[in-house]
């Protein structure tokens, strides 16, 4: 069976911000790499070759790092929405590329699922399309699934009141549909597929199944979910061929210094004061340099960022080209744009968002 996928991502990222002022969602990285750039080895590992990518916001730092796909061995088709059209409106906007079943993937999701095997579920299920569906503790701010002992599904709740969920399975926003759902989407206006078309489609009799599985599945969408994704990666329990301990193509920078404390991912040329304290949870991007008595702990320093000596990082994020003054302290859960210059001394309260919009989006 021939597919292909559609890859959404022209999303603007808002509750990202100001990560996203300066990079779009899709090519935030996990690990020093695009999270896109993972989405797309998981599509190549199931043999899936044509892909297009629904695009809107910053789409030139898309097109800028994956091309045509050639350098995948892949085929990217990409679509850029002038205004955003909704994840419905995404696919129909494509309709002309799509030759038969395709993927649908939302683009800020770190799963393991095995696309091959939910190829293999529609295969034998049948049906208008396949939904892959995680359980979890609290299904009250995802949309929830509801569907019958077969597998098929019968109704959609969006954001239910807590207490009041149908079920613990919810849409982890990844679809495998044949093409005639195209006909339920209207042309020319943002349309969305989990209010809209799901529901539209059972309300037609059309049968869609639930795949459910106990994979890994994160939603990347907001900063503390973005830090709880580096902890999965660096402790295994997302799988994405690391090595615990200490690693990364610049973790010779660390060795030997008393202390760090793993997991640490460190990228080449980083640069690490051996008083320094790092980790866990840890990564440093390429070129990053930590000063004397530094401390950086549960922390993802994106690349080129300079800490000064004496000043401590907890818990936060940090763009490309950040320079934190010597004694400065960013407290817990705070987030720094890129280029931000933060003056030595300061101290950041936690939560902090620090980083204004380009005056002009490029591309
Ligand atoms: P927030 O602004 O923080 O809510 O993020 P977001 O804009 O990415 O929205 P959301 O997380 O709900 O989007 C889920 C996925 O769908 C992401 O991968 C988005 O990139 C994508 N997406 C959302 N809206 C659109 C759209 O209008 N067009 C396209 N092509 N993709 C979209």
């Amino acid at each position: 069976m021939f597919v292909q996928a559609i890859v959404l991502v022209g999303g603007e990222g808002t509750r990202l911000r100001p990560l996203t002022y300066g990079t779009p969602k899709p090519m935030v990285p996990i690990l020093n790499v695009p999270f896109l750039a993972r989405t797309m080895e998981r599509l190549y590992a199931a043999e899936i070759r044509d892909v297009i990518l629904a695009a809107g916001y910053m789409p030139q730092a898309i097109v800028d790092y994956f091309g045509d796909g050639s350098g995948l061995g892949m085929n990217i088709t990409y679509a850029i929405e002038e205004t955003p059209l909704g994840t419905a409106g995404a696919i129909k906007n494509v309709e002309r590329h799509i030759t038969g079943p395709f993927f649908v993937l939302n683009g800020d999701v770190l799963t393991s699922l095995d696309l091959r095997s939910m190829r293999e579920f529609h295969h034998e299920k049948g049906g208008i399309g396949a939904l892959h569906l995680i359980r979890v503790e609290d299904p009250s701010p995802f949309g929830c699934v509801v569907h019958d002992d077969a597998g098929r599904i019968t109704a959609f709740v969006e954001k239910p009141p807590k207490g009041t969920e149908p079920t613990d399975e919810i849409n982890a926003g990844t679809y495998l549909l044949e093409r005639d759902i195209l006909d339920l989407i209207p042309a020319g206006r943002a349309v969305s597929i989990e209010r809209e078309t799901f529901p539209q489609a059972i309300a037609e009799g059309k049968a869609l199944y639930a795949f459910t599985t106990a994979d890994y599945w994160l939603d990347l969408g907001r900063p503390e979910q973005y830090l709880a994704a580096h902890r999965d990666v660096l402790s295994g329990a997302m799988p994405l061929a690391v090595e615990p301990g200490i690693n990364g193509a610049g973790r010779e920078a660390l060795f030997g210094h008393p202390r760090v404390v793993p997991p640490i991912f460190a990228a080449a040329d980083v640069v690490v004061d051996a008083s320094a304290t790092i980790g866990p949870n840890v990564v440093l991007g390429r070129g990053c340099s930590i000063g004397a008595a530094a401390a950086v702990r549960e922390s993802v320093l994106w690349e080129h960022v300079s800490v000064g000596a004496g000043a401590i990082i907890e818990e936060a994020i940090v763009a490309s080209g950040v320079t934190i003054g010597a004694n400065a302290r960013v407290a817990h859960g705070s987030v720094i744009g890129h280029d931000v210059t933060i003056d030595p001394g300061a101290i950041l309260e936690p939560g902090t968002r620090l980083g204004a919009p380009p005056e002009r989006i490029p591309g």
